[in-house]
């Protein structure tokens, strides 16, 4: 068999453990040949793709990234590739396709599945959001990271006597912001699931100084907001120089914290270093698994699935069901994490 391999989309740490498990296991224990397209839909349409062999992927277990590159979906060409999409397979000659991605990804798998191509999808993202899964590989390296910045941004806090406001990424979900702020014993965690009052916030820093403990570390993740009415941030609204007053709502949050309680507070955006760098041992496994069982549902010609881990079994789902919602906090979970601020 010949199977494609693609990573589209935002990268994560544990792309390269997926490639790497679907080399090993298609070249190893099936004989087949594998081939990764380059740059993500971008390198399908266009063609451009290159043999992976054992070699190819020898080292690349702990590196973070693709080795094969990502892009973002052009989706007017992409739409017009599907609607031919017997020609798109014949150019390359593949039997199988692989694409490891996120919403987006598993979409337009989805319709290169609708029409026609054989399809086993690989779900990835650091933001855990895909419904049909119970975990996503990446998560787990980026909660890892924004905890230690809050355990690290803590004893800078103390020692000022400051308010720290941490953002995380998440712009429709808040699964970082709920465990990076659990583990890292945030003080406050606001989530794009549940509009936040700044004069809860306020409180809170309050109390706590008043009991002894001189500062605060709050963990926001990017698609938090402040409830209707509470909090003028400047949303939408652009300067007299044409840009947006809005800079993130971790800065927004910071100084207007600063403004209401006199006290020095400090934003600090931790952005694209949540997805960079070596994944953890758990993002590896999982992403090993996946890679493992992606080959196995392509020899049991289970197209139209991706993987997904359920419990503790790695199963396969329908890429139908995969990206109809996202995955969003539920406000039990919340309700766990705020007992502890
Ligand atoms: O993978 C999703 C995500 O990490 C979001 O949490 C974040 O908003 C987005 O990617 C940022 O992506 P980009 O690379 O386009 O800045």
């Amino acid at each position: 068999m010949r199977i494609g391999v693609l990573t589209a989309g935002g990268d994560c740490p544990g792309l390269n453990a997926v490639i790497r498990s679907v080399v090993h296991r298609a070249v190893t224990h099936y004989g087949d040949e594998v081939i990764g397209f380059e740059d993500g839909y971008a390198g399908l349409l266009d063609g451009r793709y290159r043999p992976l062999d054992l070699n190819a992927v020898s080292g690349i277990l702990a590196r973070g990234g693709t080795i094969l590159g990502s892009s973002r979906l052009e989706r007017d060409r992409f739409a017009a590739a599907c609607d031919n999409a017997k020609e798109l397979v014949e150019k390359s000659g593949f039997d199988a396709l692989v694409p490891i991605g996120g919403e987006g990804t598993l979409t337009a798998a989805r319709m290169l599945s609708d029409a026609g191509v054989p399809v086993v999808g690989v779900p990835k993202t650091i933001d855990n959001d895909i419904s049909s899964t119970d975990r996503t590989f990446g998560f787990d390296t980026a909660v890892g990271v924004a905890t230690e910045a809050m355990d690290r941004l803590k004893t800078t806090a103390e020692s000022h006597q400051r308010v720290m406001v941490v953002e995380v990424m998440g712009r429709h979900a808040g699964w970082i912001a709920l465990e990076s702020g659990m583990a890292g014993g945030a003080h406050g965690i606001c989530l794009p699931e549940r509009p936040f009052d700044p004069a809860d916030l306020v409180k809170m820093v309050e109390e706590r100084f008043a009991r002894g403990k001189k500062f605060a570390v709050i963990c926001v993740a990017e698609g938090a907001h402040p409830a209707d009415g509470t909090m003028d941030y400047g949303k939408g609204e652009i300067d007299q120089f044409g840009h947006e007053r809005f800079q993130g709502i971790g800065t927004a949050l910071a100084y207007e914290l600063e403004r209401r309680l006199g006290k020095e507070a400090r934003p600090v955006i931790l952005g694209h270093v949540q997805r960079g760098g070596t994944p953890t041992a758990y993002d590896r496994v999982l992403a090993t698994r996946f890679g493992w069982h992606a080959v196995e549902a392509v020899h049991r010609g289970e197209f139209g699935n991706m993987t997904a881990l359920r419990g503790t079994d790695v199963k396969m789902v329908p890429l139908a069901e995969a990206v109809t919602r996202l995955k969003t906090v539920p406000a039990d979970r919340f309700r766990e994490a705020e007992s502890v601020f």
